[in-house]
């Protein structure tokens, strides 16, 4: 039957719908950052923090464009997660491939191959020669919870011991884990029992391995009696704490402990992992192995997808039915994560970090030395995850919260975007894709230089 257009009843009620609805003419909106931030604001609680005051439009790789037409390079990566690059080509083909077959059936209702390729994937390149599986579940706070959760039933305690500064996630149980009150925490415990905080070895702060030791033995004399402790789980590099790295004697040290008290160490590698250290995990330049894994983040080039890791046996603690979720291991993100790891495999980015980390290092020595003396304390890290930290002299080292604030701000004027981390805010912290070019990376860093100078005049007043 043909179709016939009916010239639309002006008194509609709600169960007299027009047979033909009126297709408006398609005007693209023009948008600008100012309106959209009104828009967001009136439509998004304030709670949902943005580092930008500017809205995408599009990205390529190392470089994101935002709806006025103005180029960044973008030194942040989505918060890590872009050790690939915006849209790598073989992610994106993966990702439109699998669309093409099916998006969802759940896991837990029919399973599909992409799920166990990834499992069987991260299995073989998870540090130790044991025999591991993989839980696949979507983001990383979920990934903790689960390694919790596994910890637990391996052992059947109930205590867990995370770090100072330490960062696990917003949901409830991973802010209790999580070492910093404010913005995560303030205003929304209370928080799980059962967790307890040690000491993490930081020389800012003048606490050596051997303080944070004691910390911990002495946390098993009047807190957290050891028989009764599930897991430790610490970060290898610290992510949002200021990327500082885990001394290796310290984790073998907590190695040894787990293996004298049946505790599981955790290692949570959502922000450290794939290639950002150059190594796949963290913790391989410890030479230390982890019971358990978390992973998320870069693991899929910007599609959301997390897991945990771990010993076969550990893994199976959990009874039929106890593990998963309606999307976990969704399969676009599966099939994404797989051609992620491909292209860190084929473009040799574990290798690419580890120079890219030097380069860094270098420049950020030389740029500090020249425009800011005395004022960029430290340039820590490994491999590609790399920090610069801001204090206003070397004498105290008083963190310079506000000289970091004002190089993010004149680095985005100028078309760099760049984010902080550490405790006191006084730190930012390099994310950039693995895969952008030495010219990106050098004008990327070129911005920095005038930024920080910049902020310096600023400042000065
Ligand atoms: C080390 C670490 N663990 C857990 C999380 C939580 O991951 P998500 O934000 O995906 O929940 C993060 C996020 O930044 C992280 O860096």
């Amino acid at each position: 039957m043909a179709n016939t257009v009916k010239k639309q009843s002006r008194k509609t009620t709600p169960h007299s719908k027009p047979q033909i609805a009126v297709v408006p003419e398609f005007v693209p909106a023009v948008q600008t950052n100012a309106a959209l931030i009104a828009r967001r604001e009136a439509a998004v609680p304030r709670g949902v923090a943005s580092a930008a005051p500017i809205f995408a439009q599009k990205a390529e790789n190392s470089e994101l464009w935002d709806v006025e037409g103005n180029r960044y390079i973008d030194f942040a990566g989505g918060i890590a997660v872009l050790n690939t690059g915006h849209r790598h080509p073989a992610v994106v083909a993966a990702a439109k491939a699998q669309e093409d077959l099916y998006t969802h059936t759940s896991f837990q209702v029919v399973p599909y191959e992409p799920y166990i390729a990834l499992a069987e994937k991260l299995n073989e390149l998870a540090p130790g020669d044991h025999a591991k599986k993989t839980l696949l579940v979507t983001t990383g706070a979920e990934a903790v919870e689960n390694a919790v959760k596994i910890a637990r039933a391996a052992t059947g305690r109930p205590g867990i011991i995370a770090f100072t500064g330490g960062y696990h996630g917003r949901t409830l149980l991973t802010l209790g884990m999580t070492g910093k009150i404010s913005p995560y925490k303030k205003d929304v415990g209370p928080f799980p029992s059962d967790i307890y905080r040690a000491p993490f070895p930081n020389v800012r702060d003048g606490i050596s391995v051997q303080d944070a030791l004691t910390g911990l033995q002495n946390l098993f004399l009047t807190d957290a009696q050891p028989e009764r402790v599930a897991a430790i789980i610490i970060e290898p590099v610290l992510g949002e704490g200021g990327y500082t790295p885990v001394p290796f004697e310290m984790m073998q040290a907590l190695r040894d402990i787990c293996d004298t008290h049946g505790i599981m160490l955790i290692a949570d590698e959502i922000q450290a992992g794939f290639g950002r250290t150059g190594t796949w995990f963290a913790i391989e330049h410890s030479g230390v192995i982890p019971d358990l894994i978390t992973v998320a983040k870069s693991m899929a080039g910007g599609y959301p997808i997390a897991g945990v890791i771990g010993r076969a046996e550990v893994m199976d603690a959990v009874i039929p039915g106890g593990l998963g979720g309606t999307y976990g291991g969704n399969p676009v993100a599966c099939a994404a994560a797989l051609a992620a790891i491909q292209a860190i495999e084929d473009e040799g980015l574990l290798a690419r970090s580890t120079a890219l980390g030097a380069h860094f290092r270098t420049k950020f020595a030389d740029i500090g030395a020249r425009v800011a003396p005395y004022r960029m304390w430290d340039i820590r890290g490994l491999g590609a995850m790399l920090a610069v930290e801001f204090v206003t002299d070397f004498e105290t080292i008083a963190p310079d919260t506000a000289l970091t604030k004002a190089v993010v701000a004149h680095a985005l004027k100028r078309g760099l975007i760049l984010l902080g981390c550490g405790m006191h805010g006084n730190a930012l912290r390099i994310m950039v894709p693995l895969t952008a070019s030495d010219e990106i990376i050098d004008e990327g860093l070129a911005i920095f230089e005038e930024a920080l100078a910049a902020a310096v005049v600023e400042l000065r007043g």
